[in-house]
C-alpha cells in the first residue's frame, strides 16, 4: 500500500512497477555494447524466449475462501532461514551497467535480507563484496578454473570473507555463441573488467611474470586461458567437496539423471537454470526442465530455479512446479543500470509485494502450501 499512500502526496515510483518495461528503459541509456551483454543471450535467444513461453504457459488456479489475513513469506533453504524464496543470481561484471556495482547490488539484496550470489566474474573482489555487506546472507558462485590451486584460493578466500554456500556453474566450460556480443566484438572480461577476483588473488598472481599492472594483456591472458574447464566431469566434484565446509550448490542442471549425479556426488543442492538462455540456444526451458529434476531429487536435496523469471506470478509457478526458491537475474541488473542500489531494492520490493499479492489472492498463506494442484497447462 506504500505506493498508493505516497500517491497522495503526488509522488509516483523512480522506476516502473511493471519489471518487464524495464528493458526497454536500460535499451535507452546504455549502448548497444553494454545492452547487448545483459539483455543479449545465446543464438537467435530460442532458448531465453522459451524460459518465458514456458513459464507464461502454465496458469495458476486461484482457490477462495481460506483465510489469508496473516502471511508469512518466510522459507527455509539450506538450512537458512530466507525472508522469501528469493535470491540475486550471480552476474559477473557489473560496473558495466553501473559505476557502484557488485557493492551496490550486494547493499540492495542485505538492506531487504536476500541472500547475494556473487560472482567469481565480478568486477570487485570478493572481500570488498562482503565488507559491504556487513552479516547479511552471501553465497559464493565458482566458475571452476582449469587452475586447481587458483579454485582452492578461491574457496579459502570466500570462506574467509563470510560466504557461505558454494554455487558452481556447470553450463559454462566455454561463452556459448552470444551474437549480439560477437557482433559488437564486446567481451567484456577482455575489457579487464571481470577479473577483479583473478586479479586480487595471490595464487593467480604468482603464475604471472610480471605484476598485473606491469603487464595486463599477459594477465588477461591467464585469465582467459584458466578461466573455465570444459575437461571435468562428475568425479573431480570430491576436490570441491573435500575443501569447501558449506552447502554446496551445482547451478545449470536440466536433466534429471544429471540432478541424480549431484547426489551421488554428495551436493546439497542444484539451481534447474539454463543460464537465462545464454548458453545452448534452443534448450530446453529451465520451467519444463524444473518438475522432472525435482520429482527425481526434491525429497532429498534443495531445488532451486532460474531463467525467465520476471514477476511474483513467476516466483508462484516455480515454486508450485518443484522449486524451493528462485534466483533473478537480468531484473536486478535493470534496476542497477538504471537507479544504483535504489533501483536493485526497488526491483526486489517489487517481485515480494507481487508474491504476497499473488499467494493471497490464490489462497495461500505460506509458500509451502503451494503445490502442482495450483497450476494447469495450457
Ligand atoms: C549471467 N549469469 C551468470 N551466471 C553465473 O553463474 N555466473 C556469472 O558470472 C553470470 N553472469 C551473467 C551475466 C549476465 C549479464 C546475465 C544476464 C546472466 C546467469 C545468471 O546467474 C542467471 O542464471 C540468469 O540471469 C537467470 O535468468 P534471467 O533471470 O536473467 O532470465
Amino acid at each position: 500500500y506504500e505506493i498508493y499512500l505516497n500517491g497522495l502526496t503526488g509522488a509516483v515510483p523512480r522506476l516502473p512497477t511493471d519489471l518487464s518495461r524495464l528493458e526497454e528503459l536500460v535499451e535507452r541509456r546504455l549502448g548497444p555494447g553494454p545492452v547487448g551483454y545483459v539483455a543479449g543471450s545465446a543464438g537467435d535467444g530460442s532458448t531465453a524466449r522459451a524460459n518465458r513461453a514456458a513459464l507464461e504457459r502454465r496458469a495458476i488456479v486461484p482457490r477462495m475462501l481460506r483465510d489469508v489475513r496473516e502471511r508469512d513469506l518466510s522459507v527455509e533453504v539450506l538450512g537458512r532461514a530466507l525472508p522469501a524464496p528469493l535470491a540475486l543470481a550471480p552476474v559477473g561484471v557489473l560496473s558495466i551497467t553501473h559505476p557502484d556495482a557488485e557493492p551496490a547490488a550486494a547493499r540492495a539484496a542485505a538492506a531487504q535480507g536476500v541472500p547475494y550470489v556473487l560472482s567469481s566474474a565480478s568486477s570487485t573482489p570478493m572481500e570488498e563484496v562482503a565488507e559491504a555487506m556487513g552479516e547479511a546472507e552471501r553465497w559464493f558462485q565458482l566458475y571452476w578454473s582449469k587452475d586447481q590451486e587458483v579454485t582452492r584460493s578461491f574457496l579459502d578466500r570466500a570462506k574467509a570473507a563470510g560466504y557461505s554456500v558454494l554455487v558452481v556453474t556447470l553450463d559454462t566450460p566455454l561463452l556459448a555463441w552470444r551474437p549480439r556480443d560477437l557482433d559488437q566484438a564486446y567481451l567484456p572480461f577482455l575489457h579487464g573488467v571481470g577479473t577483479a577476483n583473478y586479479f586480487s588473488d595471490p595464487v593467480f598472481q604468482a603464475g604471472l611474470a610480471k605484476p598485473v599492472h606491469e603487464d595486463p594483456d599477459a594477465a588477461v591472458l591467464r585469465f582467459v586461458s584458466l578461466f573455465a574447464d570444459p575437461g571435468k566431469t562428475w568425479p573431480d566434484l570430491g576436490f570441491l567437496r573435500d575443501n569447501w565446509d558449506g552447502p554446496i550448490v551445482l547451478k545449470g542442471v536440466l536433466h534429471p539423471d544429471d540432478a541424480r549425479l549431484a547426489l551421488d556426488a554428495g551436493m546439497d543442492g542444484v539451481v534447474v537454470s539454463n543460464h537465462g538462455g545464454r548458453q545452448v540456444a534452443g534448450s530446453v526451458a529451465a520451467a519444463d526442465a524444473l518438475p522432472r529434476v525435482a520429482e527425481a531429487v526434491g525429497d532429498r536435496m534443495t531445488v532451486l530455479f532460474d531463467s525467465g523469471v520476471r514477476t511474483g506470478d513467476d516466483m508462484f509457478k516455480a515454486l508450485a512446479l518443484g522449486a524451493e526458491a528462485v534466483l533473478v537475474g537480468r531484473p536486478y541488473v535493470y534496476g542497477l543500470a538504471l537507479d544504483g542500489q535504489a533501483g536493485v531494492e526497488h526491483v526486489i520490493r517489487c517481485l515480494l509485494a507481487e508474491f504476497d499479492l499473488t499467494l493471497a489472492l490464490s489462497g495461500h498463506a505460506r509458500p509451502g502450501t503451494v503445490g502442482a494442484g495450483d497450476l494447469v497447462e495450457g
